[in-house]
């Protein structure tokens, strides 16, 4: 469990490193990453290398005993490479290249930036391979931005539909290139997606090819830098709920997942803990958070500084939804460059007078303290909620705008199991099910042969599955599929869709069964109830004769599927009847608080988190011990504002 910070030495005066270092090592910081974006300082001219400034910084640093991530440094091609080679550039949708003087400034299909990526990525690895101060290497920054409409994507994209699709019938008819004309009688015409409303199956193809050309490009460094050098672990800093990516084929190759987290206000706390939960969901383990938010941050203006004590609120946070290390960006606010109004652990003075700078040293003592019990502790969920991105995708008809939210979909029973105190894993629609006793799947276009044998399977079994509105609605090509509704699993579901309505401005009332009115938002399914029992039914208009929720009973399982959106009540309320039997005894806690499990050798540790500014009182019913204090503690309890607790 390290704690760790961002460090840029190349943006301080070498006199500065020694002062930094020992105040990392008074505060706890026991490593570093480094290099991120120094291409500039590492290869000042083509083919002509430097690492000398690099290696005096490491020495400093290792003097105070503190390891180090090594970046490799291609979110950011120097002005030597540009200049030689402008193509490198990525062509906006506009059709104007775009200018160098930001970051990420390369076309992912490119091969000429492969080749220099390759060379420099070799050079950094065979100087450090053997540096055992160096535990591991970050693959870039934040994959994902910006897309490229060159000449060489566009042909890279033809390819990559050919392997596809093998003919262009195959191609035109899965496009259904018959409306409105668009047939292809040769792969050189297709285009790339650059006007809008385009065909969705297209859209949806291109937005493959691109996360495909993103992994391709990822993969190729991983195994550069593992077959240099094999026992160093290799990771990449991942986007939590960024959609444009498919994840689980980004993660694969890397050895752990380690993300950003910038939470940016305490309302945003369910999207933080789901995006954890994401993220560990990419390959089910544990993961880092390589860049945590430790004070203001500066996006389109300068966000709120962090209360004291938030910084280590969203530090434990990220413990408890399995963060096996921590990393603070960044070490120091940058006096100059874009991000100069951006907080470091260190303000700008290099003070040990920072609010940050104390917390810290408060945190890395008591993380200390806890490491050898906590280390290595998983966090085991008997919920699963499917996260897939295609399912993303499809939701995107008119390519730049979702139609629905995917996250705040899945959101709305996420923060009613959260606020249970119910951990959630975050799997694929063809994982096996079979540990979870409910699985969730909001807004899920796209059930093909695979999922719905896979959903059959669990809950023939005996799982309970809860669908979200428009559930199977469409195919692979993000075409809509010609069965009756809800597809491949109306059996499953033991009701028919033969009608919606999209609601938008809309009020339509629903009534559950036991008598409650909710307003319906979003997307209303309207279901005709076969075997299965209405549990909620719309009241006005003409929807007045369908229901809004229903449950069935199939084999040993049970298969709900809420057809609507609904006020945040009605989740809580449905979802606690569903988990009944799974809500963690023995702890209260009133909705600000937060509870996470994280296990280990038959023993539970209990992260109780108050996410507010003000006390919170929990209520505990037998003795537990509180790990950081070494207390024993019941009954009433009162939490200060952002106190963590973990009990055992
Ligand atoms: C991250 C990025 C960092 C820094 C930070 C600022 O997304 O990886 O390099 O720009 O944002 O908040
Ligand atoms: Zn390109």
């Amino acid at each position: 469990m390290y704690l760790g910070a961002d460090y840029y030495p190349e943006h301080w005066e070498k006199e500065r490193w020694p002062i930094d270092a020992d105040l990392m090592q008074r505060a706890g910081i026991s490593l570093v990453r480094l290099s991120e974006f120094a291409w500039s300082k590492l290869e000042p001219e083509d083919d002509l290398y430097d690492f000398a400034w690099l290696d005096e910084a490491m020495d400093i640093l290792n003097e105070k005993g503190v390891k180090v991530v090594l970046s490799t440094p291609t979110a950011a091609p120097p002005s030597w490479l540009i200049g030689k080679h402008l193509q490198i550039l990525p062509l906006l949708k506009n059709g104007q290249r775009m200018g160098f003087g930001k970051r990420r400034h390369y076309c992912i299909t490119n091969r000429t930036y492969y080749h220099f990526s390759e060379r420099i990525i070799r050079k950094l690895a065979e100087h450090y391979k053997n540096n055992a101060q160096v535990i591991g290497w970050q693959v870039d920054n934040e994959f994902g931005n910006p897309k490229c409409y060159c000449d060489n994507c566009k042909k890279e994209f033809q390819h990559w539909l050919k392997l596809k699709y093998k003919t262009l019938e195959n191609l035109n008819q899965s496009w259904g290139n018959a409306f409105w004309s668009h047939d292809y009688i040769c792969w050189e015409q297709i285009p790339l997606p650059i006007v809008d409303y385009h065909n969705p199956s297209f859209d949806l193809d291109f937005k493959r090819f691109f996360s495909d050309m993103n992994v391709k490009y990822s993969n190729m460094q991983i195994e550069l830098l593992k077959s240099i050098s094999p026992d160093k672990f290799v990771t990449h800093n991942f986007m939590g709920l960024f959609p444009e990516l498919n994840y689980y084929d980004l993660a694969e190759k890397y050895d752990f997942v380690s993300w950003d987290n910038y939470p940016q206000g305490l309302e945003k706390r369910f999207q933080v803990a789901l995006a954890h939960d994401v993220m560990r969901g990419l390959k089910k383990k544990n993961f880092w958070v390589m860049e945590q938010q430790c004070g203001c941050i500066t996006r389109e203006d300068i966000t709120p500084a962090l209360s004291p004590g938030e910084m280590r609120l969203w530090t434990y946070h990220s413990y408890a939804h399995g963060a096996e290390a921590v990393v603070y960006f960044r070490w120091r606010a940058c006096t100059f460059g874009i991000e100069q109004f951006h907080s470091g652990i260190l303000q700008h003075d290099g003070t040990d007078k920072s609010i940050a700078y104390k917390e810290t040293a408060q945190i890395a003592s008591e993380i200390d303290r806890i490491r050898a019990q906590l280390e290595g502790s998983k966090v085991i969920s008997p919920v699963a909620i499917i996260y897939d991105y295609e399912n993303i995708w499809v939701n995107y008809s008119y390519q730049e705008k979702p139609m629905y939210n995917y996250s705040d979909e899945i959101l709305r029973f996420y923060k009613a199991i959260r606020k249970k105190g119910i951990n959630v894993d975050i799997v694929k629609p063809t994982d096996d099910f079979s540990k979870y006793k409910v699985v969730v799947a909001p807004l899920m276009y796209i059930v093909d042969d695979e999922t719905a044998n896979n959903i059959k399977k669990y809950v023939k079994e005996g799982g309970t599955f809860i669908a979200g509105f428009r559930f199977g609605i469409k195919d692979r090509h993000s075409n809509i599929v010609k069965s009756i509704l809800p597809g491949k699993l109306r059996e499953l579901f033991g009701m028919s869709i033969y009608a919606w309505d999209n609601l938008r401005e809309r009020k339509i009332e629903v009534q559950t069964s036991s008598g409650e009115v909710y307003q319906a938002d979003t997307f209303a399914d309207l279901i005709t109830p076969e075997k299965a029992k209405p549990l909620a039914e719309y009241k006005n208009s003409w929807h007045a004769s369908y229901a809004a929720v229903t449950v069935n009973t199939f084999a040993k399982g049970k298969s709900y599927y809420v057809g609507c959106g609904l006020p945040q009540g009605f989740y809580d309320k449905f979802i606690a009847e569903i988990l009944k039997g799974l809500v963690p005894e023995g702890i209260k806690v009133p909705d600000e608080v937060e509870i996470t499990l994280r296990q280990k050798n038959g023993k539970k540790f209990i992260f109780v988190m108050n996410f507010s500014d003000k006390s919170s009182r929990i209520f505990l019913n037998k003795e537990y011990t509180e790990l950081k204090e070494k207390k024993k503690l019941q009954g009433e309890i009162n939490l200060d504002p952002f106190e963590v607790l973990i009990l055992l």
